[in-house]
């Protein structure tokens, strides 16, 4: 049995990631999870939101499976670590869990899914962030009362190994053309660094290389997803295409996710933990289920997570136990029971 480190998280994390947990069991997959707490109630219950106990867990498991976790906006929150002799401290608990863990790398699949309703078909694209630096560093100081100023870092070295890790997942994935997004007619030094290295390093690998700058590469992709496969982009437009990918293909509920380092890895939805709707049993599991089926393809077990897709699918099809959010009337516990059922029928 593989041991999984779950993180509940916040608003709807505990419910998304209660129904991955439960789907998975049902697959047979030979996993077990062990629960740590991070976030408000790690707050409440040990004082910080991001407990030692995270990391011992991850740190044997080398997995975890992750609820979203709230971030407050402004002021002067940080999330304070103290491991191996040092203290640092991030912006939020996701961002230290991907810095400390070395997650260097962030994995978004966006895709078509049937009976999910939205305004495009054939989408198939894999988002690939680096996920380590960039503006998410979170090296930002007011320089006076009407002044604030960010640090922007990009390495060559980050930006290859992000490189290095989409051009062997595209192999693996059977892909054939992988599209750089920067901004580098503005920011000439860092994305001109992004994008330069990026290109010398797929240049010679067989696949279709191409650019787009980012704020273009909006408007095609809203215009015609269709026509992209994978897309290569820095930490903070990676982010904000997430989002924009998850609303081509049905919305966040549809989106699943993996943070892949070279010791851990991390799997976790690209949506928040939604707190307008958390509690109320009408997230959708969708996004955490997919993200759940990526960690049993991750760890060699891609027949537990075809049966998970395959169970999923089904339930989207017949559109009888499905959420709100893709046009049914069914709860979140009642959509991951239709899933269950099918799995174990
Ligand atoms: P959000 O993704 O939580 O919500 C945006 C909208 O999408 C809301 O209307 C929400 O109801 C809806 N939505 C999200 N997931 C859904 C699901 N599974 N089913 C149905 N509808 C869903 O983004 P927002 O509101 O900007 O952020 C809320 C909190 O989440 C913030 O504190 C933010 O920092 C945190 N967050 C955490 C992340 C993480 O831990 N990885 C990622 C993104 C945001």
């Amino acid at each position: 049995m593989r041991a999984i480190a779950l993180i509940p998280g916040d608003g709807i994390g505990p419910e998304v990631t209660r129904a991955a947990r439960d789907v998975v069991a049902a697959s047979g997959a030979a996993v077990r999870f062990e629960e740590v707490v991070a976030g408000l109630r790690a707050e409440r219950e040990f004082g910080t939101p991001l407990p030692g106990a995270v990391f011992e867990a991850i740190a044997r498991t080398k997995l975890a499976l992750k609820g979203p976790t709230q971030t407050p906006f402004g002021g002067a929150y940080r999330v304070n670590v103290e491991r191996g002799g040092g203290r640092r401290d991030y912006p939020s608990i996701t961002i230290a869990l991907r810095k400390e863990l070395d997650l260097f790398v962030n994995v978004r699949p966006v895709k078509n899914y049937p009976g999910v309703a939205s305004r495009f078909e054939r989408v198939d694209l894999v988002i690939f962030r680096e996920n380590s630096e960039d503006l998410y560093l979170g090296r930002e100081r007011m320089v006076d009362e009407g002044t604030a100023e960010a640090v922007k870092i990009i390495t060559a070295r980050a930006t290859a190994r992000a490189t290095r890790f989409a051009l062997d997942y595209m192999r693996r994935e059977g892909r054939r053309r992988l599209t750089i997004g920067h901004k580098a007619n503005v920011l000439k030094m860092t994305d001109g660094l992004f994008l330069k290295t990026a290109q010398d390093i797929a240049r010679d690998s067989g696949f279709a290389v191409d650019q787009r700058v980012v704020d273009a590469l909006c408007m095609e992709l809203v215009m015609r997803p269709e026509a992209f496969d994978c897309l290569l982009l820095p930490n903070l437009y990676g982010d904000i295409i997430s989002d924009l990918g998850a609303g081509l293909v049905g919305g966040l509920g549809v989106a699943p996710g993996a943070n892949i380092g070279t010791e851990c890895a991390m799997f976790e939805a690209v949506h928040g933990s939604a707190p307008d709707i958390a509690g109320k049993d009408i997230a959708n599991p969708m996004a955490a289920i997919l993200s759940a089926g990526m960690l049993l393809r991750y760890i060699g077990d891609a027949s537990a997570a075809d049966r998970i897709e395959t169970a999923l699918t089904a339930v989207l099809r017949e559109q009888r136990a499905v959420t709100r959010d893709l046009g049914g009337t069914a709860g979140t516990r009642a959509m991951t029971d239709a899933i269950i059922e099918k799995l174990t029928a």
